[in-house]
């Protein structure tokens, strides 16, 4: 067990998933809108399940897919849940080999304020300036395009790479996913 990362940004924190999380994140889990590039919507004790998944891996290893609140939209003294953003080790393996992955899911009503990104940016610094990764990936299902502005928006680069994500049937029309790099290299050259 390792003491959970705290993460700030000017208008985010992005911080271990308590027990308030969960009903605006199973909210947000069952927004048609924000799972329209996943294979359905998920049920109350499905996104429980989850965010019980994420909480244990940060209670692990002190970082994964943290909870972000909006600074700017604190009420009683804490900052509003919106999602989460963060690194993590694929729970299934890929064919693309073991790696890190950075990902986010935001409530529909955030989308559009640069969140995803900012939270983004603070996950890839962590990544690679404390844990020293060489390589940091993301991929998404091909028409997911704001889930790939993202990507490009933070530095990360699509070479023409794509595989069937084995968590999704086959067959089924958002099992080809893109996948995006970025190099510790790379990002040390954008960070200076
Ligand atoms: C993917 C997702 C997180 C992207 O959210 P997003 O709000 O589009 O992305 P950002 O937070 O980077 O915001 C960028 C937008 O905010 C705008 N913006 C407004 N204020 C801004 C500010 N202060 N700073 C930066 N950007 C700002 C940008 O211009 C941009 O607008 P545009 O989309 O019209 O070009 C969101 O669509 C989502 O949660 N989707 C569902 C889950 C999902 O698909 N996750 C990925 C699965 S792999």
């Amino acid at each position: 067990m390792t003491a959970p990362v705290i993460l700030d940004t000017p208008r985010l924190r992005l911080r271990q998933w308590r027990d308030d999380d969960l009903a605006p994140f199973a909210r947000m889990n069952a927004d048609p809108r924000v799972m329209e590039h996943f294979p359905a919507p998920l049920e109350r004790a499905v996104s429980d399940a989850v965010a019980t998944r994420l909480r244990d891996e940060i209670a692990e290893r002190g970082w994964g897919f943290w909870a972000v609140e909006a600074k700017d939209q604190a009420g009683e003294g804490k900052g509003r849940f919106i999602g989460f953003t963060g690194l993590r080790i694929p729970a299934v393996p890929l064919p693309i080999g073991p790696c890190v992955e950075i990902g986010w899911r935001l409530a529909h009503e955030h989308w559009g304020r640069g969140y995803a990104s900012e939270a983004a940016r603070a996950a890839l610094d962590y990544g690679f300036e404390v844990l020293g990764l060489a390589e940091i990936v993301s991929f998404t299902a091909l028409r997911n395009v704001r889930s790939q502005a993202v990507m490009q928006r933070i530095g990360m680069a699509h070479r023409g790479e794509v595989f069937e994500h084995p968590g999704v049937a086959p067959g089924h029309p958002l099992r080809s996913h893109c996948l995006y790099r970025l190099e510790r290299d790379d990002w040390a050259r954008r960070a200076t």
